[in-house]
């Protein structure tokens, strides 16, 4: 028989590995599109020869979108931004993206569909991201019904964009800030729960239609989670809540730079809490039980530590 293929695009990313891994080691043959292929060859080691192929697309362009979905079984949508840049917008990538490649895998005939969302997906969310996954959702259930969404809240693994930040951050500077106070509240999912979550999506017709919110064991308020950080990197440092008003008028500034660590939008979007609601369908309803994070972090967050190697001269 032959082997199934599945078009994931974002697949080069931080959850998009965890994914393609999980595929491939289920017999997948997985298309990884993303605008810099080049950038997703790491990921052919972690199938056979010829299993997993990254090729050229761009969300925002009709014909690479339908190239790359052609014959394809199933198609997963993991593209998305945290600010927007030139012609990346929420528009363009989360709402139109979203669309073009629901719309592109409905017509190439493909089975499954699976769009990743988040959690504070919201029309009436305050911020930007919120409201414009929240437009992605919908416009994909328009075009492909029976797709399924799944909304984590923040997801943490080696490559991660929160502890690594914060980590890093708290290596070069005496203080950290406590947006809001630190009070919103956070479920961190492990990025390896989450791959397993897609593989269940795909592979059992019941998740079809169906909208996941996935959560890690335990709620965390953003102080908790600098200080679990702090703890892990044996370092201490003072936590300075940072009013909304004033980390509004910071991210201004920051979003002068070309990669800002902090825009208002994301300011906005902190002043909600982030996990996962009452009622939800979650990793339990996919028979997944949620790894502690306390067991994940430690391995990745040790070369924070002092003399670890963050920081250290370049070996020769
Ligand atoms: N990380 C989290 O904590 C978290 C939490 C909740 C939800 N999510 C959602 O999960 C998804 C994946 O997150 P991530 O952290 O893995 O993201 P990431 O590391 O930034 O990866 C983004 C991927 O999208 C590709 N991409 C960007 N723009 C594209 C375009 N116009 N056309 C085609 N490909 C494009 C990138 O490759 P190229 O640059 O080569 O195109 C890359 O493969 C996102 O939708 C995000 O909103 C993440």
């Amino acid at each position: 028989m032959a082997a199934r293929m599945v078009t994931v695009f974002g697949g080069s990313g931080f959850i998009g590995r965890y994914i393609v891994q999980r595929l491939a080691q289920r017999g997948w043959l997985i298309r990884v599109a993303v605008r810099r292929p080049d950038a997703a060859l790491f990921l052919k080691p972690l199938g056979d020869v010829g299993q997993i192929t990254p090729i050229a697309a761009n969300l925002r362009d009709d014909a690479s979108v339908a190239a790359a979905v052609d014959g394809a079984e199933a198609a997963i949508n993991l593209v998305g931004i945290l600010y927007e840049s030139g012609r990346q917008t929420f528009a363009a990538v989360h709402v139109e993206g979203a669309r073009r490649a629901a719309a592109a895998a409905k017509a190439a005939g493909a089975q499954r569909f699976i769009q990743m969302s988040a959690i504070g997906a919201d029309a009436r969310s305050p911020s930007g991201y919120g409201r414009s996954k929240a437009a992605g959702e919908a416009a994909v259930r328009a075009v492909f019904a029976e797709a399924s969404i799944v909304r984590p809240s923040i997801v943490v693994g080696p490559e991660d964009d929160f502890f690594n930040r914060f980590a890093a951050m708290a290596r070069l500077s005496p203080a950290l800030p406590l947006i809001g106070g630190g009070r919103t509240r956070f479920q961190p999912v492990y990025v390896g729960d989450v791959a397993d979550a897609f593989l269940k999506l795909i592979e059992d017709p019941a998740t079809r239609g169906r909208t996941y919110e996935l959560g890690g064991p335990r709620v965390y308020s953003f102080k908790e989670l600098l200080q679990l950080m702090l703890r892990e990197t044996r370092q201490r440092r003072l936590l300075v809540p940072l009013p909304f008003a004033l980390a509004d008028l910071q991210a201004a500034v920051l979003e002068l730079l070309p990669r800002p660590p902090l825009t208002r939008d994301q300011v906005r979007m902190l002043r909600r809490d982030n996990v996962v609601a009452p009622g939800a369908a979650t990793l339990a309803d996919l028979g997944i039980r949620p790894t502690a994070i306390e067991v994940i972090i430690p391995a990745y967050l040790e070369r924070y530590r002092p003399g670890g190697r963050f920081g250290a001269a370049p070996s020769p």
